[in-house]
């Protein structure tokens, strides 16, 4: 068997996506900034992925700001929006990306001279979710922007955005929503969700690498990262990727007419997996919490995560450990330690992701292997206990 089971680290591009995107990678091979007619072919392209990204989030067009991935969206918007204020505090949840917590530390160090800028975290409960009441507390002093995740790429827990930006507006700060993991699992709308910026990026669903935007409100005002040519209305100077926006626009327009079979199909491939998942008594981070339907994320006591990924691995399986969103594997997820998961239980964490290739076969076939390596796994540590 050979099931990948990864699709919150990335996802295979989509046929239609390929297709769409060869032309522009061979004979439409136009800067979409010349006048000529390879450049307005490359022109139209781009506006119309435009379109079909903006439509996927309920936004405009004209919102949308293409960059090379979400990590840079994430930077443009701590960064942008925050360079344009006087120093204040920035708040992150405690389960952010480092693409989202790391700006908003070197912000902090950036200004240490002043030491007015200020880096926090906002803690979540047991189940992954904002503690309302400490964002509450931390807004009492002045804030510039509050960045909160729309899904956990872990855990897949949902955070209540718009509830987190009613409270945020009224302090007058700036939202930000990652909604990297959402985007194509779960309806997004940009309005709805009442944000400020909202970063989404296209591998992650069925798009290829090098392609991300920001989604932003046109009334904020907000500095490129970089500057140069002026394209992207001067907030993203640098020849655009075309083919790499065109796949992205052909992905959100895929993934948006595909929400209601993703939620149908992965939902009952996680039912049965946490079935399973029961029967060998592992413990589900975040499971009474909302989560998007194709996540799950688990461990066993005792046992390795990173170990059992590897295992796995070699039966076929690709499932991810607790830290693979990070270069610092050796930590257990920073997302389980704020949810107060015991160190020890955290470094067994494993998730499972799946997307719509995946099938009920896999996912026993997975149920069997994984009942299989664990009792390995066990009998090892005790030989050499
Ligand atoms: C929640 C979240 N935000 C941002 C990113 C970074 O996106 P990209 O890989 O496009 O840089 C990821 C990637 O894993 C993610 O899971």
């Amino acid at each position: 068997m050979n099931a990948y089971f990864d699709h919150n680290s990335t996802t295979a591009l989509r046929t239609e996506v390929l297709e769409a995107m060869l032309p522009f990678m061979v004979r439409q091979h136009g800067n979409p900034t010349s006048r000529h007619s390879f450049g307005r072919t490359a022109r139209t392209a781009v506006e119309h992925a435009r379109e079909q990204v903006a439509a996927a989030v309920g936004a405009y067009a004209n919102q949308i700001v293409f960059t090379a991935s979400g990590t840079e969206a994430n930077n443009f918007a701590i960064h942008g929006i925050c360079s344009n204020l006087e120093p204040a505090q920035i708040l992150t949840s405690a389960i952010e990306h480092p693409c989202v917590s790391r700006p908003a530390l070197a912000m902090q160090v950036a200004d240490s001279q002043v030491k007015a800028w200020q880096a926090k975290s906002i803690k979540v409960d047991s189940n992954c979710n904002i503690n309302m009441t400490h964002l509450q507390n931390l807004l009492q002093a002045p804030t510039n922007l509050v960045s909160v995740m729309l899904a956990n790429n872990e855990t897949g827990v949902m955070q209540d955005i718009a509830k987190i930006a009613e409270l945020t507006r009224k302090h007058k700060a700036y939202v930000h929503t990652d909604a990297v993991q959402a985007l194509g699992k779960i309806p997004v709308d940009f309005f709805a969700l009442n944000v400020h910026a909202m970063t989404i990026s296209s591998h992650k669903v069925g798009g290829p690498l090098g392609a991300g935007a920001l989604v932003l409100d046109k009334r904020i005002d907000i500095q490129p990262l970089l500057y140069g040519g002026g394209q992207e209305r001067g907030l993203r100077s640098g020849t655009e990727n075309v083919a790499a926006i065109v796949g992205f626009g052909v992905a959100c327009e895929l993934a948006l007419s595909n929400l209601t079979a993703f939620d149908m199909h992965t939902d009952n491939l996680r039912q049965h997996l946490e079935t399973g998942l029961d029967k060998l008594n592992a413990v589900i981070f975040g499971r009474d919490g909302l989560r998007i339907p194709n996540t799950s994320f688990f461990a066993f006591t005792n046992l390795d995560g990173e170990t059992l990924v590897t295992a796995l691995d070699k039966v076929g399986f690709a499932v991810a450990s607790g830290s693979a969103c990070s270069s610092d594997s050796d930590k257990p997820s920073h997302v389980l330690l704020a949810m107060g998961v015991d160190e020890d239980l955290a470094r067994g964490a494993v998730r499972v992701s799946f997307g719509m290739n995946n099938t009920l076969d896999q996912v026993q076939h997975f149920l069997k292997a994984l009942e299989h390596e664990v009792t390995r796994l066990r009998n090892l540590t005790a030989i050499a206990a």
